[in-house]
Protein backbone atom coordinates (compact mmCIF):
# COMPACT_ATOMS: atom_id res chain seq x y z
CA UNK A 1 0.00 0.00 0.00
CA UNK A 2 3.05 2.52 0.63
CA UNK A 3 3.35 2.02 -2.97
CA UNK A 4 0.75 4.02 -3.57
CA UNK A 5 1.64 6.61 -1.65
CA UNK A 6 4.57 6.97 -3.21
CA UNK A 7 3.13 7.76 -5.99
CA UNK A 8 1.33 10.54 -5.02
CA UNK A 9 3.08 13.54 -7.13
CA UNK A 10 2.91 16.69 -4.34
CA UNK A 11 0.74 19.59 -4.31
CA UNK A 12 3.62 22.24 -6.18
CA UNK A 13 2.64 24.98 -7.87
CA UNK A 14 -0.73 26.69 -8.54
CA UNK A 15 -4.10 25.42 -8.60
CA UNK A 16 -6.30 26.81 -11.52
CA UNK A 17 -10.01 25.97 -10.23
CA UNK A 18 -12.54 26.77 -13.28
CA UNK A 19 -15.72 27.24 -12.55
CA UNK A 20 -18.31 26.85 -15.79
CA UNK A 21 -20.86 29.54 -13.80
CA UNK A 22 -20.14 32.25 -11.84
CA UNK A 23 -23.49 33.06 -9.65
CA UNK A 24 -24.08 32.57 -6.36
CA UNK A 25 -22.96 29.05 -5.47
CA UNK A 26 -19.25 30.00 -7.58
CA UNK A 27 -18.81 33.87 -6.18
CA UNK A 28 -19.72 32.52 -2.52
CA UNK A 29 -16.85 29.69 -2.39
CA UNK A 30 -14.40 32.78 -4.04
CA UNK A 31 -15.41 35.16 -1.67
CA UNK A 32 -14.99 32.22 1.16
CA UNK A 33 -11.95 31.58 0.19
CA UNK A 34 -10.51 35.05 0.17
CA UNK A 35 -11.85 35.46 3.64
CA UNK A 36 -10.30 32.63 4.78
CA UNK A 37 -7.03 33.48 3.50
CA UNK A 38 -7.39 37.34 5.08
CA UNK A 39 -8.32 35.90 8.23
CA UNK A 40 -11.81 36.79 8.05
CA UNK A 41 -13.21 33.72 8.36
CA UNK A 42 -13.40 30.70 9.34
CA UNK A 43 -13.04 27.33 7.33
CA UNK A 44 -16.41 26.01 8.68
CA UNK A 45 -18.04 23.43 6.28
CA UNK A 46 -14.90 21.60 4.99
CA UNK A 47 -13.36 18.51 5.90
CA UNK A 48 -9.91 19.65 3.86
CA UNK A 49 -9.56 22.11 6.60
CA UNK A 50 -11.35 21.32 9.76
CA UNK A 51 -11.81 17.59 9.97
CA UNK A 52 -9.71 14.96 11.41
CA UNK A 53 -9.36 11.40 10.74
CA UNK A 54 -8.65 8.60 12.98
CA UNK A 55 -5.63 6.30 11.85
CA UNK A 56 -4.77 3.08 13.45
CA UNK A 57 -6.45 1.22 16.20
CA UNK A 58 -8.22 3.07 18.77
CA UNK A 59 -5.71 2.87 21.32
CA UNK A 60 -2.80 3.81 18.97
CA UNK A 61 -4.39 7.67 19.92
CA UNK A 62 -3.08 8.53 16.50
CA UNK A 63 -5.51 11.48 14.97
CA UNK A 64 -4.27 13.53 12.05
CA UNK A 65 -5.90 16.59 10.47
CA UNK A 66 -7.21 15.59 6.92
CA UNK A 67 -5.01 18.45 5.62
CA UNK A 68 -1.64 16.99 7.22
CA UNK A 69 -2.28 13.77 6.49
CA UNK A 70 -3.11 14.48 2.85
CA UNK A 71 -1.11 16.39 0.69
CA UNK A 72 -3.63 18.77 -0.50
CA UNK A 73 -3.34 22.26 -2.37
CA UNK A 74 -2.83 25.04 -0.18
CA UNK A 75 -5.70 27.81 -0.30
CA UNK A 76 -2.60 30.70 -1.26
CA UNK A 77 -2.13 28.30 -4.41
CA UNK A 78 -5.44 28.37 -5.47
CA UNK A 79 -6.39 30.44 -8.78
CA UNK A 80 -9.69 31.43 -9.84
CA UNK A 81 -11.23 31.69 -13.18
CA UNK A 82 -14.05 30.44 -15.06
CA UNK A 83 -17.42 30.83 -17.37
CA UNK A 84 -20.43 32.82 -17.78
CA UNK A 85 -22.69 34.29 -20.16
CA UNK A 86 -23.45 37.07 -17.95
CA UNK A 87 -20.28 38.98 -18.04
CA UNK A 88 -20.23 40.45 -14.24
CA UNK A 89 -17.16 40.03 -12.34
CA UNK A 90 -17.01 37.95 -9.15
CA UNK A 91 -17.47 41.28 -7.00
CA UNK A 92 -20.61 42.55 -9.44
CA UNK A 93 -22.30 38.68 -9.71
CA UNK A 94 -21.58 37.88 -5.34
CA UNK A 95 -23.23 41.89 -5.10
CA UNK A 96 -26.00 40.79 -7.35
CA UNK A 97 -26.83 37.37 -5.75
CA UNK A 98 -27.22 39.00 -2.15
CA UNK A 99 -25.93 35.51 -0.32
CA UNK A 100 -22.89 37.80 1.55
CA UNK A 101 -23.56 41.23 3.17
CA UNK A 102 -22.31 44.41 1.31
CA UNK A 103 -20.05 44.93 4.61
CA UNK A 104 -18.41 41.77 3.93
CA UNK A 105 -18.23 41.97 0.22
CA UNK A 106 -16.67 45.87 0.42
CA UNK A 107 -13.29 43.94 2.42
CA UNK A 108 -13.17 41.17 -0.35
CA UNK A 109 -13.71 43.75 -3.50
CA UNK A 110 -9.88 43.87 -4.41
CA UNK A 111 -9.72 40.25 -4.63
CA UNK A 112 -13.01 39.50 -6.84
CA UNK A 113 -13.35 42.09 -9.07
CA UNK A 114 -10.34 41.09 -10.89
CA UNK A 115 -12.28 37.56 -11.37
CA UNK A 116 -13.70 38.20 -15.02
CA UNK A 117 -15.96 35.33 -16.61
CA UNK A 118 -14.25 33.86 -19.48
CA UNK A 119 -17.42 33.98 -22.96
CA UNK A 120 -19.41 30.55 -22.04
CA UNK A 121 -20.87 27.77 -23.84
CA UNK A 122 -24.44 28.50 -23.47
CA UNK A 123 -27.61 27.60 -24.83
CA UNK A 124 -30.60 29.00 -24.27
CA UNK A 125 -32.74 26.30 -25.52
CA UNK A 126 -31.69 24.43 -22.47
CA UNK A 127 -31.78 27.01 -20.16
CA UNK A 128 -34.82 29.19 -20.81
CA UNK A 129 -35.01 31.26 -17.77
CA UNK A 130 -31.98 32.46 -18.55
CA UNK A 131 -30.78 35.84 -20.79
CA UNK A 132 -27.14 35.62 -21.28
CA UNK A 133 -25.35 37.81 -23.65
CA UNK A 134 -21.79 37.12 -23.01
CA UNK A 135 -21.05 33.36 -24.77
CA UNK A 136 -19.04 32.02 -27.59
CA UNK A 137 -20.48 31.12 -31.16
CA UNK A 138 -19.45 28.66 -33.68
CA UNK A 139 -20.61 24.83 -34.44
CA UNK A 140 -20.19 22.14 -30.91
CA UNK A 141 -16.73 20.96 -32.17
CA UNK A 142 -15.78 24.99 -32.82
CA UNK A 143 -16.76 25.56 -28.95
CA UNK A 144 -15.22 22.71 -27.70
CA UNK A 145 -11.71 23.43 -29.21
CA UNK A 146 -12.76 26.95 -28.14
CA UNK A 147 -13.13 25.60 -24.55
CA UNK A 148 -9.88 23.72 -24.66
CA UNK A 149 -7.90 27.36 -25.97
CA UNK A 150 -9.17 28.86 -22.68
CA UNK A 151 -8.46 26.43 -20.37
CA UNK A 152 -4.82 26.18 -21.55
CA UNK A 153 -4.62 29.79 -22.02
CA UNK A 154 -5.69 30.13 -18.49
CA UNK A 155 -3.02 27.82 -16.92
CA UNK A 156 -0.40 29.54 -19.08
CA UNK A 157 -1.19 33.11 -18.49
CA UNK A 158 -1.40 32.30 -14.58
CA UNK A 159 1.31 30.14 -14.53
CA UNK A 160 -0.45 27.14 -13.17
CA UNK A 161 0.92 23.80 -12.99
CA UNK A 162 -2.77 21.84 -12.45
CA UNK A 163 -6.22 22.47 -12.90
CA UNK A 164 -10.15 21.09 -11.99
CA UNK A 165 -13.06 22.13 -12.92
CA UNK A 166 -16.34 22.21 -10.50
CA UNK A 167 -19.61 22.91 -12.71
CA UNK A 168 -21.52 25.59 -10.88
CA UNK A 169 -23.67 26.55 -13.61
CA UNK A 170 -27.15 26.08 -13.91
CA UNK A 171 -29.61 23.20 -13.67
CA UNK A 172 -30.34 22.42 -17.75
CA UNK A 173 -33.07 20.75 -19.12
CA UNK A 174 -33.89 17.08 -18.19
CA UNK A 175 -32.07 14.93 -20.94
CA UNK A 176 -31.57 11.05 -20.57
CA UNK A 177 -28.91 9.64 -22.72
CA UNK A 178 -29.41 9.18 -26.10
CA UNK A 179 -27.52 7.09 -29.16
CA UNK A 180 -24.81 9.99 -29.23
CA UNK A 181 -24.06 9.32 -25.91
CA UNK A 182 -23.26 5.75 -25.64
CA UNK A 183 -19.37 5.66 -26.69
CA UNK A 184 -16.72 7.97 -27.33
CA UNK A 185 -17.08 7.67 -30.88
CA UNK A 186 -20.83 8.24 -31.25
CA UNK A 187 -20.17 11.31 -28.98
CA UNK A 188 -17.29 12.85 -31.22
CA UNK A 189 -19.22 12.03 -34.13
CA UNK A 190 -22.49 14.00 -32.79
CA UNK A 191 -19.99 16.77 -31.40
CA UNK A 192 -18.48 16.86 -35.38
CA UNK A 193 -22.01 16.89 -36.57
CA UNK A 194 -23.23 19.80 -34.23
CA UNK A 195 -26.02 17.71 -32.61
CA UNK A 196 -28.94 19.55 -30.42
CA UNK A 197 -28.31 16.86 -28.37
CA UNK A 198 -25.11 17.89 -27.03
CA UNK A 199 -25.76 19.78 -24.25
CA UNK A 200 -23.07 22.84 -22.84
CA UNK A 201 -22.44 20.95 -19.73
CA UNK A 202 -21.15 18.07 -21.76
CA UNK A 203 -18.98 20.28 -23.87
CA UNK A 204 -17.57 21.43 -20.47
CA UNK A 205 -16.76 18.33 -19.13
CA UNK A 206 -15.13 17.09 -23.14
CA UNK A 207 -12.89 19.96 -22.74
CA UNK A 208 -11.75 19.24 -19.41
CA UNK A 209 -10.85 15.72 -19.85
CA UNK A 210 -9.23 16.45 -22.95
CA UNK A 211 -7.03 18.80 -21.11
CA UNK A 212 -6.60 16.13 -18.79
CA UNK A 213 -8.36 18.19 -16.14
CA UNK A 214 -10.89 16.52 -13.24
CA UNK A 215 -14.50 17.33 -13.81
CA UNK A 216 -16.82 17.35 -10.95
CA UNK A 217 -20.18 18.40 -11.51
CA UNK A 218 -22.46 20.47 -8.80
CA UNK A 219 -25.84 20.29 -10.72
CA UNK A 220 -28.08 17.19 -11.59
CA UNK A 221 -26.93 17.25 -15.41
CA UNK A 222 -26.26 14.30 -17.74
CA UNK A 223 -22.93 15.93 -18.07
CA UNK A 224 -20.55 13.81 -17.42
CA UNK A 225 -22.81 10.81 -16.35
CA UNK A 226 -22.68 8.66 -19.41
CA UNK A 227 -20.90 6.05 -21.15
CA UNK A 228 -19.48 8.06 -23.42
CA UNK A 229 -17.44 10.91 -21.24
CA UNK A 230 -16.99 7.77 -18.64
CA UNK A 231 -14.59 6.06 -20.89
CA UNK A 232 -13.25 9.00 -22.37
CA UNK A 233 -12.22 10.03 -18.56
CA UNK A 234 -10.89 6.49 -18.40
CA UNK A 235 -9.09 6.72 -21.75
CA UNK A 236 -7.45 9.87 -20.78
CA UNK A 237 -6.38 8.72 -17.01
CA UNK A 238 -8.70 11.81 -15.79
CA UNK A 239 -10.97 11.56 -12.74
CA UNK A 240 -14.83 12.86 -12.74
CA UNK A 241 -17.28 12.63 -10.24
CA UNK A 242 -21.42 14.11 -9.53
CA UNK A 243 -23.90 15.06 -9.48
CA UNK A 244 -25.23 17.68 -8.18
CA UNK A 245 -24.08 19.22 -4.65
CA UNK A 246 -25.83 17.61 -1.55
CA UNK A 247 -27.23 20.84 0.55
CA UNK A 248 -30.22 21.35 2.21
CA UNK A 249 -33.36 19.21 2.28
CA UNK A 250 -31.79 16.56 0.35
CA UNK A 251 -28.28 16.66 3.01
CA UNK A 252 -31.54 16.54 5.69
CA UNK A 253 -32.47 13.42 3.81
CA UNK A 254 -29.40 11.24 3.81
CA UNK A 255 -28.84 11.87 7.71
CA UNK A 256 -32.40 11.28 8.93
CA UNK A 257 -33.51 8.44 6.41
CA UNK A 258 -30.02 6.05 7.31
CA UNK A 259 -31.43 6.31 10.82
CA UNK A 260 -34.88 5.44 10.85
CA UNK A 261 -33.82 2.92 9.15
CA UNK A 262 -31.59 1.29 11.46
CA UNK A 263 -34.07 1.24 13.56
CA UNK A 264 -36.38 -0.59 11.45
CA UNK A 265 -38.83 2.24 11.80
CA UNK A 266 -41.76 2.11 8.82
CA UNK A 267 -42.37 5.31 6.76
CA UNK A 268 -45.46 5.99 4.78
CA UNK A 269 -44.57 9.12 2.75
CA UNK A 270 -41.69 11.81 2.78
CA UNK A 271 -43.40 15.31 1.56
CA UNK A 272 -40.75 17.81 0.94
CA UNK A 273 -41.52 21.40 -0.33
CA UNK A 274 -39.51 24.41 -0.35
CA UNK A 275 -39.47 27.80 -1.09
CA UNK A 276 -36.25 29.76 -2.38
CA UNK A 277 -35.78 32.81 -4.82
CA UNK A 278 -32.49 33.30 -5.72
CA UNK A 279 -31.74 32.71 -9.80
CA UNK A 280 -31.05 28.89 -9.55
CA UNK A 281 -34.54 29.05 -8.06
CA UNK A 282 -36.06 30.95 -11.48
CA UNK A 283 -34.49 28.75 -13.58
CA UNK A 284 -35.88 25.18 -12.16
CA UNK A 285 -39.29 27.56 -12.62
CA UNK A 286 -39.13 25.95 -15.71
CA UNK A 287 -40.73 22.31 -15.56
CA UNK A 288 -37.80 20.94 -17.75
CA UNK A 289 -34.70 21.81 -15.65
CA UNK A 290 -37.05 20.79 -12.31
CA UNK A 291 -37.81 17.78 -14.09
CA UNK A 292 -33.56 17.26 -13.44
CA UNK A 293 -33.50 18.34 -10.08
CA UNK A 294 -36.37 16.41 -9.35
CA UNK A 295 -35.02 13.10 -10.55
CA UNK A 296 -31.77 14.08 -8.53
CA UNK A 297 -33.89 14.40 -5.34
CA UNK A 298 -36.27 11.61 -5.77
CA UNK A 299 -33.62 8.95 -5.85
CA UNK A 300 -32.15 9.25 -2.32
CA UNK A 301 -34.55 7.74 -0.65
CA UNK A 302 -35.29 4.55 -3.06
CA UNK A 303 -32.24 3.53 -2.46
CA UNK A 304 -31.43 4.19 1.23
CA UNK A 305 -34.94 2.61 2.17
CA UNK A 306 -34.86 -0.58 0.19
CA UNK A 307 -38.25 -1.26 -0.45
CA UNK A 308 -37.68 -4.23 -2.25
CA UNK A 309 -36.36 -5.69 0.75
CA UNK A 310 -38.34 -4.39 3.21
CA UNK A 311 -41.73 -4.09 1.38
CA UNK A 312 -43.62 -3.75 5.19
CA UNK A 313 -41.53 -1.07 5.73
CA UNK A 314 -41.07 0.73 2.90
CA UNK A 315 -42.92 -0.92 -0.08
CA UNK A 316 -46.01 1.69 -0.14
CA UNK A 317 -43.62 4.89 0.65
CA UNK A 318 -44.85 8.04 -1.19
CA UNK A 319 -42.16 10.56 -1.83
CA UNK A 320 -43.09 14.03 -2.64
CA UNK A 321 -40.80 16.73 -3.68
CA UNK A 322 -41.34 20.09 -5.20
CA UNK A 323 -39.48 23.59 -5.49
CA UNK A 324 -41.00 26.70 -5.46
CA UNK A 325 -39.48 29.75 -6.81
CA UNK A 326 -40.47 32.91 -4.41
CA UNK A 327 -38.44 35.45 -5.04
CA UNK A 328 -38.75 37.83 -1.63
CA UNK A 329 -36.90 34.63 0.09
CA UNK A 330 -33.58 35.14 -2.43
CA UNK A 331 -30.83 32.95 -1.36
CA UNK A 332 -32.34 31.84 2.23
CA UNK A 333 -34.63 28.90 1.05
CA UNK A 334 -36.81 27.70 3.78
CA UNK A 335 -37.57 23.73 3.35
CA UNK A 336 -40.15 21.91 4.79
CA UNK A 337 -40.33 18.29 5.63
CA UNK A 338 -43.57 16.26 7.02
CA UNK A 339 -42.27 12.57 7.32
CA UNK A 340 -45.09 9.65 8.30
CA UNK A 341 -43.30 7.07 10.23
CA UNK A 342 -44.24 3.69 11.63
CA UNK A 343 -43.46 2.39 14.95
CA UNK A 344 -44.64 -0.49 17.37
CA UNK A 345 -47.76 -2.41 16.14
CA UNK A 346 -48.35 -0.11 13.20
CA UNK A 347 -48.92 3.11 15.30
CA UNK A 348 -47.87 5.98 13.18
CA UNK A 349 -46.15 9.09 14.15
CA UNK A 350 -44.90 12.44 12.40
CA UNK A 351 -41.53 14.12 12.21
CA UNK A 352 -40.91 17.83 10.99
CA UNK A 353 -38.21 19.61 9.56
CA UNK A 354 -38.35 23.27 9.14
CA UNK A 355 -34.59 24.06 8.00
CA UNK A 356 -34.28 27.79 7.03
CA UNK A 357 -31.11 27.71 5.36
CA UNK A 358 -28.93 29.56 2.93
CA UNK A 359 -28.43 27.68 -0.28
CA UNK A 360 -25.01 28.92 -1.25
CA UNK A 361 -23.53 29.18 2.24
CA UNK A 362 -24.07 24.91 2.06
CA UNK A 363 -22.93 24.49 -1.38
CA UNK A 364 -19.58 26.79 -1.16
CA UNK A 365 -17.43 24.69 1.12
CA UNK A 366 -18.56 21.66 -1.35
CA UNK A 367 -16.99 23.28 -4.19
CA UNK A 368 -13.68 23.85 -2.29
CA UNK A 369 -13.74 20.04 -0.72
CA UNK A 370 -14.51 18.79 -4.44
CA UNK A 371 -11.44 21.26 -5.45
CA UNK A 372 -9.31 19.91 -3.70
CA UNK A 373 -10.02 16.36 -3.55
CA UNK A 374 -9.90 16.32 -7.04
CA UNK A 375 -7.16 18.11 -7.79
CA UNK A 376 -5.52 15.61 -5.11
CA UNK A 377 -7.45 12.34 -6.89
CA UNK A 378 -5.38 13.59 -10.18
CA UNK A 379 -1.90 13.40 -8.43
CA UNK A 380 -2.67 9.99 -7.15
CA UNK A 381 -3.41 8.92 -10.38
CA UNK A 382 -6.99 8.08 -10.17
CA UNK A 383 -9.16 7.99 -13.35
CA UNK A 384 -12.55 7.56 -14.31
CA UNK A 385 -15.88 7.76 -11.53
CA UNK A 386 -14.51 9.06 -8.13
CA UNK A 387 -16.99 7.39 -5.78
CA UNK A 388 -15.53 8.14 -2.55
CA UNK A 389 -16.65 11.59 -3.32
CA UNK A 390 -20.56 10.66 -2.98
CA UNK A 391 -19.95 12.09 0.54
CA UNK A 392 -20.49 15.84 -1.73
CA UNK A 393 -23.47 14.65 -4.08
CA UNK A 394 -27.09 13.98 -4.29
CA UNK A 395 -27.34 11.57 -7.02
CA UNK A 396 -23.56 10.45 -6.89
CA UNK A 397 -22.61 8.99 -10.01
CA UNK A 398 -21.58 5.44 -9.88
CA UNK A 399 -20.38 2.54 -12.37
CA UNK A 400 -23.40 0.74 -14.21
CA UNK A 401 -22.61 -2.59 -12.25
CA UNK A 402 -23.42 -1.37 -8.60
CA UNK A 403 -25.80 0.95 -7.00
CA UNK A 404 -25.32 4.45 -5.55
CA UNK A 405 -24.55 4.69 -1.94
CA UNK A 406 -26.80 7.60 -0.23
CA UNK A 407 -26.37 7.50 3.46
CA UNK A 408 -24.36 10.01 4.63
CA UNK A 409 -22.30 8.21 6.94
CA UNK A 410 -21.27 5.23 4.69
CA UNK A 411 -20.40 7.84 2.41
CA UNK A 412 -17.71 9.59 4.88
CA UNK A 413 -16.35 6.05 5.92
CA UNK A 414 -15.59 5.24 2.25
CA UNK A 415 -13.98 8.98 1.94
CA UNK A 416 -11.89 8.29 4.96
CA UNK A 417 -11.05 4.73 3.97
CA UNK A 418 -9.94 6.38 0.43
CA UNK A 419 -7.53 8.49 1.59
CA UNK A 420 -6.17 5.80 4.28
CA UNK A 421 -5.97 3.12 1.53
CA UNK A 422 -3.95 5.67 -0.84
CA UNK A 423 -1.71 6.72 2.20
CA UNK A 424 -0.72 3.46 3.29
CA UNK A 425 -2.45 3.20 6.30
CA UNK A 426 -4.95 0.38 7.72
CA UNK A 427 -8.39 0.70 6.98
CA UNK A 428 -10.83 0.78 9.52
CA UNK A 429 -13.73 -1.52 9.91
CA UNK A 430 -14.91 -0.86 13.18
CA UNK A 431 -14.89 -4.58 14.43
CA UNK A 432 -13.10 -3.07 17.26
CA UNK A 433 -10.55 -5.74 17.77
CA UNK A 434 -8.52 -3.20 19.57
CA UNK A 435 -10.79 -3.50 22.68
CA UNK A 436 -11.52 -6.76 22.56
CA UNK A 437 -7.76 -7.40 22.37
CA UNK A 438 -6.81 -5.31 24.95
N1 LIG B 1 -26.85 26.18 -3.72
C1 LIG B 1 -27.15 24.94 -3.50
O1 LIG B 1 -27.48 24.55 -2.40
C2 LIG B 1 -27.06 23.97 -4.64
C3 LIG B 1 -27.19 22.61 -4.33
C4 LIG B 1 -27.11 21.69 -5.35
C5 LIG B 1 -26.88 22.11 -6.64
N2 LIG B 1 -26.79 23.43 -6.93
C6 LIG B 1 -26.61 23.79 -8.31
O2 LIG B 1 -25.49 24.61 -8.46
C7 LIG B 1 -25.68 25.42 -9.61
C8 LIG B 1 -25.36 26.88 -9.25
O3 LIG B 1 -26.30 27.39 -8.34
P1 LIG B 1 -26.36 28.96 -8.07
O4 LIG B 1 -27.28 29.15 -6.93
O5 LIG B 1 -24.99 29.52 -8.04
O6 LIG B 1 -27.12 29.45 -9.40
P2 LIG B 1 -26.95 30.86 -10.11
O7 LIG B 1 -28.10 30.95 -11.06
O8 LIG B 1 -26.73 31.95 -9.14
O9 LIG B 1 -25.58 30.70 -10.92
C9 LIG B 1 -25.47 29.90 -12.06
C10 LIG B 1 -24.68 30.68 -13.08
O10 LIG B 1 -24.45 29.82 -14.19
C11 LIG B 1 -24.48 30.64 -15.33
N3 LIG B 1 -24.65 29.76 -16.49
C12 LIG B 1 -25.77 29.20 -16.99
N4 LIG B 1 -25.47 28.44 -18.06
C13 LIG B 1 -24.12 28.50 -18.21
C14 LIG B 1 -23.21 27.92 -19.13
N5 LIG B 1 -23.64 27.13 -20.10
N6 LIG B 1 -21.90 28.19 -18.98
C15 LIG B 1 -21.45 28.99 -17.99
N7 LIG B 1 -22.27 29.58 -17.10
C16 LIG B 1 -23.59 29.33 -17.22
C17 LIG B 1 -25.62 31.61 -15.08
O11 LIG B 1 -25.52 32.75 -15.89
C18 LIG B 1 -25.40 31.91 -13.61
O12 LIG B 1 -24.59 33.05 -13.41
C19 LIG B 1 -27.11 25.22 -10.07
O13 LIG B 1 -27.14 24.28 -11.13
C20 LIG B 1 -27.75 24.61 -8.86
O14 LIG B 1 -28.88 23.80 -9.17
C21 LIG B 1 -26.86 24.37 -5.95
Amino acid sequence: MDQLKSKVAPADGKLAVLLPGMGAVATTFIAGVEAIKAGLAKPIGLLTQMAHIRLGKRSEKRWSMIKDFVPLAKLEDLVFGGWDPIPDDAYTAAAKAKVLSPEHLAQLKPALEKIKPMAAVFDRNVVKRLDGTHFKKGTKRELANALIQDIRGFMDKNKCARAVMVWCASTEAYQEAGPEHQSLAAFEKALDADSPNIFPSQIYAYAAISCGVPYLNGAPNLSADFPAMIEYAEKKGVAIGGKDFKTGQTLMKTIIAPGLKARMLGMDGWFSTNILGNRDGEVLDDPANFKTKEVSKLSVLEQILEPEKYPELYGDLHHKVSIHYYKPRGDNKEGWDNIDIVGWMGYPMQIKVNFLCRDSILAAPIVLDLALFGDFAARAGMKGIQEWLSFYFKSPQHAASVYPEHDLFVQKVRLENNLRYIMGEELINYLGSDYTNE
